[in-house]
């Protein structure tokens, strides 16, 4: 690993690392708690699989969020200590086991985040009487929503404890790319690259430049088109009979003895004509060359998984995840990072349809109902139509597939009566089942965040003006507020992101 990259101190980093693998293999049990998407998973299975390579007793927990209500419970666990990954940067003061270490990547406070490392860093000895730890990237000035996930600063913490844990690498792929930190130069950069690098030198990781759409391994070719949305296919996304066409007017077979073909089936020949096609329609329809780059860019390939199967990509393995542990299966996201390929996979690819189906009518649902257009914000209310745990992910899709007003085609518009534009972030809320709280999903683009906006302050300054708490990345945050406050979070969250954005 470099020690520096341009104002980066990666040095700091791998020192917080070693810090937290002295704390936790000094430990005589653990209580490992995670975040339940792909990420956390990830997370999760490093974690578990170095303490376990440690012969450190430990057990994990998932957790939807880590609230004031959770940090009680975490507090009155019975292990020694509790290592939070993919999570927990906002509440470590608030944590009284005797150990405690984070590894997460999500946007700090400033006070609570930077202060509490710098305390730790001038005083070793203080630090190890303490035994609280946290490496975050962003105390180091690297960026946690770009160049490295929860999996993978949990990643760096394993492979500080034993250089053998290099072999824990996919999973740290896994969970960047479930974070979509591939997806603003269409490739894995910074801290996460150099985790490629150590996955490719292993041998576990294979990386291609191919076209970036999920479901190259395991979905039919019309469909992997069909759900193609970043970037989006003009005339292709959201049509499934279009796609069919536009495969049998280039003479594709779509099918094959074996049954339907997926891209990987697909010889060299074919995947340049779809791809030199694609290509085209993109700049027929105006989208520029920018959208060509995110066409085609780094794969990763799991070298040691069955081909054609989700596990064998990266993309389709943390989908995978995500329709286990968004649903209350993470045990069973767990298990399959961990290398159960008999019941708990079979209970995974059930998850996966259901979790296709959730999203598909999750966006089915939002197009009849509509998506309400402010000033500088849009916005939905789900109820309980679609879960808490997944309302993010349809309001991320739908953004994905909006159109910008310079480069909107109304002839090529999925549905001209539903429209989600990319020029403001959406807030998706949804009512909570358990504790009649309201989830709050905002997600926005990249061009908004390069022009300032940052939903995680957003978010966590406007739902605790109301009650709640949140936090996240700048482009993609959560919270949680009383129910019936949700009016006024959104005049509070849209003051907030006028200013970041300097639209007043
Ligand atoms: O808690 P964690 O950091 O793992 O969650 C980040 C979440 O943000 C991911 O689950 C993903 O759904 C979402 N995200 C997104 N769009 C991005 C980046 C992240 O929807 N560009
Ligand atoms: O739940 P969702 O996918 O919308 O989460 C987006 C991001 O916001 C994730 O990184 C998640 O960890 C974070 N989040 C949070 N506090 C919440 C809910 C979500 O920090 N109450
Ligand atoms: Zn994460």
């Amino acid at each position: 690993m470099p020690d520096m990259i341009e104002g980066e101190n990666v040095k700091g980093l791998m020192e917080a690392a070693r810090e937290a693998t002295q704390v936790l293999l000094g430990a005589s049990s653990i209580t490992v708690v995670a975040h339940i998407d792909a990420d956390g998973v990830s997370a999760a299975s490093i974690a578990s699989s170095a303490l376990s390579r440690a012969d450190v007793p430990h057990e994990c927990r998932f957790i939807k969020k880590l609230d004031d209500a959770e940090v009680k419970q975490i507090n009155a666990l019975h292990s020694e200590g509790v290592w939070l990954v993919d999570l927990g940067s906002s509440a470590i003061s608030k944590i009284t086991l005797p150990i405690c270490c984070v590894s997460d990547h999500h946007s700090v406070i400033e006070d609570a985040g930077g202060n509490l490392k710098r305390k730790l860093g001038q005083n070793d000895l203080g630090s190890f009487m303490e035994r609280k730890v946290h490496v975050n990237p962003h105390i180091f000035g690297i960026d946690g929503g770009q160049s490295l996930s929860g999996a993978g600063v949990t990643y760096l913490v394993a492979k500080s404890m034993a250089s053998s844990n290099a072999s824990l690498a996919p999973l740290a792929i896994v969970g960047a790319i479930g974070d979509f930190q591939d997806s603003a130069n269409s490739k894995l950069v910074g801290l996460n690259q150099s985790i490629v690098q150590d996955a490719v030198a292993e041998g576990t990781i294979e990386v291609t430049k191919d076209v970036r759409i999920f479901g190259r391994e395991s979905r039919p070719l019309a469909r992997m088109l069909e759900y193609a949305n970043d970037p989006t296919l003009p005339g292709l996304t959201n049509r499934y009979t279009e796609c069919k066409r536009f495969l049998d007017e280039i003479g594709i077979a779509q099918q094959s003895e074996n049954g339907w073909r997926s891209w990987v089936d697909l010889d060299h020949e074919e995947k340049r004509e779809i791809t030199s096609r694609l290509a085209g329609r993109l700049l027929d329809y105006g989208k520029g060359v920018k959208s060509i780059r995110r066409l085609i860019g780094e794969v990763y390939l799991l070298s040691e998984e069955e081909r054609r199967t989700p596990l064998h990509d990266a993309k389709e393995f943390a989908t995978l995840l995500n329709s286990c542990g968004r649903y209350d299966r993470a045990e069973i996201g767990l298990k399959i990072c961990q290398g159960d390929r008999g019941d708990a996979l079979k209970t995974a690819d059930d998850l996966l349809r259901n979790h296709r189906d959730t999203l598909k009518n999750g966006i089915t649902w939002v197009k009849k109902k509509g998506v309400i257009r402010r000033r500088s914000l849009q916005y939905f209310h789900a109820e309980q139509e679609i879960p808490e745990t997944v309302v993010g992910i349809v309001a991320g899709m739908l953004l994905g597939s909006a159109d910008s007003n310079e480069d909107r085609n109304q002839a090529e518009r999925i549905d001209v009566d539903f429209k989600v534009d990319c020029s403001v972030p959406i807030i998706a809320f949804a009512t909570s089942v358990d504790d009649k709280n309201i989830k709050v999903s905002a997600r926005a683009t990249r061009e908004l965040v390069l022009k300032g906006l940052d939903l995680s302050i957003a978010i966590r300054v406007a739902s605790e003006k109301v009650g709640g708490s949140g936090g996240g990345h700048r482009i993609a945050a959560g919270a949680s507020i009383p129910l019936g406050r949700e009016m006024e979070f959104l005049d509070a969250i849209e003051a907030l992101i006028i200013s970041q954005l300097g639209t007043n």
